[in-house]
């Protein structure tokens, strides 16, 4: 394809470097984008008078028809083209002629793609968005079936205190409430238009900037010029974010990996959502998480490409910006494939309550309300931890658990015990005494799930 801007040269630039400098191998899928912001674009032209109406709706139609002949197939994208820009612009003129050409009339490429970024990345927030709600209120439907499920909650994957799987579900709940918040703020701070920048100062063109900006759903129009064409702030945001919700997908998925395993055996992965192996046929592996817990480390990468990418760029446009695409793209279409393979894998898990419950009963997971028990009794903290920890070990030496060590053994270390120790120091009462705002008691558990889908309903 004759490059647009062959008239300053004198000779054709060489196939490798055509082939380098393209980008619409991977901008090619923001074409309705590019699309979109040339309709809102010619509007305003004819609007103001910049170029005539007549012309302006021929612009329009010809813009429409491109992009039912790209979605229906009969338009192919031409892979030599240089960019997406380029190849909607030259189809144009291809297709109006001259009319075609006036298009581009105070406007570069540079306002023009950060438009087009902008506008597909507000789209992509929107689906994101929607699978982290499902996710969120997946994860409260399961902790509601499961708020008297006890479980070892654990520190340095050392079993610590019990809780129940209703409240460790709705921990990640939280976290993943907190990512659809961070979404609606990188939204928001992208919603502004860079539109009408021009290659970087502005134009002499009498625009409207105001209204291009409000025909595309925009807050307003970006504020500087210069900001307008070389700020990536909100790919950068939108990176960070993905690489949060990543993060977060990582470390559950890192549990789900360890309750499949018969060490601990808490779920069952539904068959459909596993996957066997081809040499040792007792094997069902839990390939979906392992693969999320992969692809955290690319989301985390392309924040650190698109960081790094900027970091050293003068004002304005820059080439190297046209790097910013292959790395958001990627983070964007992982983290809807993880999310859109990871609840329905989470909706049929099997949860196997009886192995949480006597993994509950080992690794003396009450001997801090033993404690408490002496507490409550009069004695001060750090005695009662004392004599817990003395009990804890005797404990260890018989093979015995605190539940079975006899009363005699208990007053040998404190007068104070008595037979009702066992009571307090059932998991059960351990989880139902647990009211503490936050904690695992199922009352508290309810009231967080009743909070929690209040919020997604915004
Ligand atoms: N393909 C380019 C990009 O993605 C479009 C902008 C080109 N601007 C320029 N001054 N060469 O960044």
């Amino acid at each position: 394809m004759a490059k647009m801007w062959a008239g300053r040269f004198s000779k054709e630039v060489d196939e490798s470097v055509n082939a380098f400098n393209s980008s619409i191998s991977f901008d090619g899928r923001m074409f309705a984008h590019d699309i979109k912001g040339s309709i809102a674009h010619a509007t305003m032209l004819g609007e103001c008078g910049i170029i005539t109406k007549e012309d302006s709706l021929q612009i329009i139609d010809g813009l429409k028809d491109i992009l039912k002949d790209i979605q229906n197939g009969t338009l192919q994208l031409d892979m030599s083209a240089e960019d997406i820009h380029m190849f909607i612009e030259a189809e144009l003129t291809k297709r109006l002629g001259d009319v075609g050409k006036r298009l581009h009339t105070s406007r570069s490429r540079n306002d023009q793609v950060a438009l087009d970024i902008r506008l597909y990345l507000r789209d992509e927030i929107t689906q994101i968005s929607k699978l982290l709600q499902e996710l969120v209120s997946t994860l409260c439907d399961i902790a509601e079936q499961h708020i008297e499920t006890v479980m070892p909650g654990y520190t340095h994957l050392q079993r610590a205190q019990p809780i129940t799987f209703g409240h460790h579900l709705m921990a990640y709940a939280q976290m993943f409430l907190r990512d659809i918040d961070r979404l609606n703020d990188t939204y928001k701070r992208m919603n502004y238009c860079p539109l009408g920048s021009g290659a970087l100062a502005g134009t002499t063109y009498n625009i409207d900037r105001q209204m291009t900006s409000d025909l595309l759903g925009f807050t307003a129009p970006m504020q500087n010029s210069l900001d307008g064409v070389s700020d990536r702030d909100s790919c950068i945001e939108l990176a960070n974010t993905i690489a949060m919700i990543m993060m977060h997908l990582s470390r559950i998925s890192e549990e789900v990996i360890m309750w499949c395993s018969w060490e601990f055996k808490f779920v069952e992965l539904d068959d459909a959502y596993s996957t066997g192996s081809s040499i040792m046929p007792q094997k069902k592996n839990p390939d979906i998480t392992e693969l999320i817990r992969g692809k955290a480390g690319r989301t985390t990468g392309n924040l650190v490409t698109l960081l790094s990418m900027m970091k050293g760029l003068p004002l304005a446009y820059n080439k190297d910006m046209q790097e910013d695409k292959e790395a958001i793209f990627d983070s964007v279409d992982n983290v809807k494939l993880c999310l859109s393979t990871f609840i329905p894998m989470l909706k049929t898990m099997r949860v196997i309550k009886e192995n949480m419950r006597k993994a509950s009963a080992k690794g003396f997971i009450n001997a801090t309300d033993c404690a408490d028990y002496l507490v409550k009794k009069g004695l001060p903290f750090r005695d009662a931890y004392k004599i817990t920890g003395r009990l804890v070990a005797i404990c260890i030496e018989k093979d015995l658990t605190l539940e079975t060590l006899p009363i005699e053994q208990y007053k040998e270390l404190s007068e104070t015990f008595d037979t009702d120790v066992y009571n307090a120091i059932s998991l059960d009462t351990c989880i139902n005494q647990r009211t503490s705002f936050g904690g695992p008691a199922p009352s508290e558990v309810k009231r967080q799930i009743e909070v929690t889908r209040n919020a997604l309903k915004g």
